[in-house]
């Protein structure tokens, strides 16, 4: 008997799993289980057996209906494609899985701010091209022919086998500064009065460390009108480190030079880290420098004047310019003392802002 239940178990559960109707299953289960069905037939006799074969008969017996019983169901599930008991249920309504989303850089979220202080004094903003002529950034801008910052240690020159063809033989570099937009800003709106700034990226072929960069943001200012003097200079600086930094903020000009300024300045802000007292960050100065400034150099004045067709006279107007490091103003800004960290790509820092 055994061996008649083992030889079942095998035919019913094939001929189970290759029933492809509901049909052929429901004649399958009167076949095996049924009143007269097979396996029905085997525990009937189960009683008949004797006493020591009976339980071990019976049990292999009734466990084998609970066997075809299960298959039966499972390949009825299957063919009305129902999903078997017990199964997790899908429910449309679970809100779905939430995509992380990113958001500014926050060197891009400091641009937009500055950008609303000087907008809001009505300066209009320029971008310009990250690619310049040595023109452009160094000649029209007063620099001696022997300038340091022409040094192949600064400037990434730009060679290029079609240069000739392309740029006429000009040229060609990563722009090491915004200052040669003073001079695009004035050849494209051809006279005077200009309020303009400019946001865009700087390359200089120098060592990273934690206060500089290979590449990095200025944010370049260029006023020309009639009787524009240094303290209106002074003036506009102030109310800009103030919007930004808060009222505490003081700042002081020191002379210095710049090719294209004359006279030129230092400007510094007093150190909002130790509030002036002096601390590592200002290197005991309680003073930090902030930026580069001036009055426009009156060779510039003349070159601006001719590339915009010679439509005003140099001598009657005058100008200030400044320049200064983004990064280096969101350093303060943010509290950051790596400007490295800007760039990394590093999102635990990236989240913070
Ligand atoms: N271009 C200068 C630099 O990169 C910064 C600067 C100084 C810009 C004085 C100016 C200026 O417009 O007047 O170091």
């Amino acid at each position: 008997m055994l061996k008649q239940l083992n030889k079942l178990r095998q035919t019913a559960l094939a001929e189970i799993q290759q029933s492809l109707s509901l049909d052929l299953l429901k004649k399958l289960e009167t076949k095996y289980l049924g009143r007269k069905g097979e396996l029905t037939k085997i525990l009937r006799q189960v009683k008949d057996l004797s006493a020591e074969k009976r339980p071990q008969i019976g049990r292999l017996a009734n466990k084998l209906k609970t066997e075809l019983q299960q298959a039966i169901a499972q390949m009825t599930n299957k063919l009305t494609g129902q999903r078997p008991e017990g199964s997790v249920n899908l429910d449309p309504t679970t809100p779905g899985q939430k995509i992380p989303r990113g958001h500014l850089h926050p060197i891009s979220q400091f641009i937009k701010q500055i950008e609303d202080v000087f907008g809001s004094m009505g300066f209009e903003v320029f971008g310009g091209s990250e690619v310049e002529t040595e023109e452009y950034n160094f000649n029209l801008l007063n620099f001696p022919k022997n300038h340091p910052a022409r040094d192949i240690q600064d400037t990434f020159y730009i060679q290029h086998p079609d240069q000739k063809i392309r740029t006429g033989g000009k040229q060609l570099l990563l722009r090491t500064q915004t200052s040669p937009m003073q001079i695009r800003i004035m050849e494209k709106k051809k006279k005077p009065p200009v309020r303009s700034i400019v946001l865009g990226r700087c390359f200089r072929h120098e060592a990273t460390d934690a206060g500089h960069e290979t590449t990095f943001y200025q944010c370049e200012g260029l006023v020309i009108d009639k009787k524009i003097r240094i303290t209106d200079l002074i003036g506009i600086l102030q109310t800009v480190l103030r919007s930004i930094f808060g009222k505490q903020a003081k700042i002081r000009v020191r002379p210095s030079y710049f090719p294209f300024v004359e006279p030129g300045l230092e400007v510094d802000m007093g150190c909002l880290i130790c509030g002036g007292k002096g601390c590592p960050a200002c290197k005991q100065k309680g003073w930090m420098e902030m930026l580069g400034a001036g009055m426009v150099h009156p060779n510039v004045l003349k070159n601006m004047a001719k590339l915009g067709g010679n439509q005003w006279n140099p001598q009657e107007y005058s100008g200030f310019a400044f320049g200064m490091g983004i990064e280096r103003l969101a350093m303060l800004y943010y509290g950051v003392d790596d400007i490295r960290l800007f760039y990394s790509g590093d999102l635990k820092f990236l989240k913070q802002f």
